[in-house]
């Protein structure tokens, strides 16, 4: 397996075709913020995909659903952090993720009578709905989130950077929450077939390149004051401490999130150069439907705020 260098895959793989509505939002929002000294954090959310045909029909997706991305934008907002919610369209976004499927038509009741037919909340489902609603025009009212889109791996990457770029000025004041599950593995462009892969000649052989991982340059060049959380998904527990112990070694950064697929949702170890720190659900909790990401990022907002108290003043600009 080959891998490229990130610049060589910037160079190779062209910017989305919204690219540039983008960067303009991400440049708005993070000047607008940064004038009144906010905080931002830039959550990443939901999975990458992998395209095998450049008019793509198939491709290579994962499994998150955006869970862990969505929740926590919430509990930023709620701390007060202007929040970049960049995540996988169609995956779980803030505030409507509490009424997935069929959930939200089930709270409301019709009343049918022509052109006057009203619909109106059930009254069991007012105590339900009203909070998360109040939140949501708040956090809208103030500007206080931006939602960009990606699919693809390379999508991801762009933004990524962009948004970076816009995040640089606020330097310690920022927050990289990267909890997208970004693919590893990808094709090339130039291997990619332009059309729909026929099966009429056999089983395709497809060969799988490394990506490079952009958490080098995010850490050293793109964003290096910011307060940098990676996460690390594993399925085989031994091997998760010592991969998060490794990322922080080679990267630099602040934290890692560690956490098992097949426990994630109320299990994590929070993994800093200094400490470990276990944060477990317990099955009351669960039931209750309490979030793991209220402790998640309660205790990356506490961490921060040493890490921007901690920073030398900002240059004059
Ligand atoms: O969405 P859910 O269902 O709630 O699931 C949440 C989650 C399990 C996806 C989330 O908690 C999580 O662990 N996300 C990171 C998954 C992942 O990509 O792990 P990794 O070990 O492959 O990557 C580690 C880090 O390297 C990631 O923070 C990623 O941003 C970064 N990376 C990855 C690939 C790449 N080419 N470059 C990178 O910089």
């Amino acid at each position: 397996m080959t891998s490229s260098s990130w610049e060589e895959f910037f160079a190779v793989h062209l910017p989305p075709t919204d690219f540039e509505d983008n960067r303009s939002l991400l440049k708005e929002f993070c000047e607008r913020h940064d004038q009144y000294g906010n905080k931002i954090v830039l959550v990443t959310s939901g999975g990458t995909t992998v395209p095998l045909e450049h008019n793509t029909v198939r491709f290579v997706d994962n499994f998150s659903a955006g869970t862990r991305g969505s929740a926590s934008a919430e509990y930023f907002l709620e701390q007060g952090y202007a929040v970049i919610f960049m995540h996988r369209q169609k995956s779980l976004e803030p505030f409507t993720r509490h009424f997935s499927g069929q959930k939200l038509l089930d709270m409301l009741d019709i009343q049918e009578r022509g052109p006057n037919t009203t619909i109106t909340v059930k009254p069991d489902s007012v105590d339900v709905l009203a909070p998360v609603l109040l939140r949501y025009k708040a956090a809208h009212a103030a500007g206080a989130i931006l939602y960009v889109s990606f699919t693809t791996v390379s999508e991801y990457f762009w933004l990524l950077r962009a948004a970076c770029e816009c995040l640089a000025n606020l330097g310690p004041r920022a927050v990289l929450y990267l909890a997208a599950a970004v693919s590893d593995f990808y094709i090339p462009k130039d291997k990619v077939p332009t059309h729909k892969m026929q099966s009429g000649s056999g089983a395709p052989v497809i060969q799988l390149h490394l990506v490079p991982k952009m958490l080098a340059p995010l850490v050293n060049l793109w964003v290096p004051e910011a307060y940098v959380v990676s996460f690390k998904l594993e399925t085989d527990e031994n091997l998760l401490i010592p991969k998060a112990r490794a990322a922080l070694d080679k990267y630099k950064h602040k934290m890692v999130v560690a956490n098992l697929l097949q426990t994630r949702h109320h299990r994590v170890i929070l993994v800093s150069p200094e400490a470990s720190q276990e944060i477990v659900l317990t099955r009351e909790e669960v039931h209750a439907g309490v979030d793991i990401e209220s402790a998640i990022v309660g205790e990356i907002v506490r961490l921060h705020a040493h890490h921007a108290d901690a920073a030398p003043a900002p240059a004059p600009r």
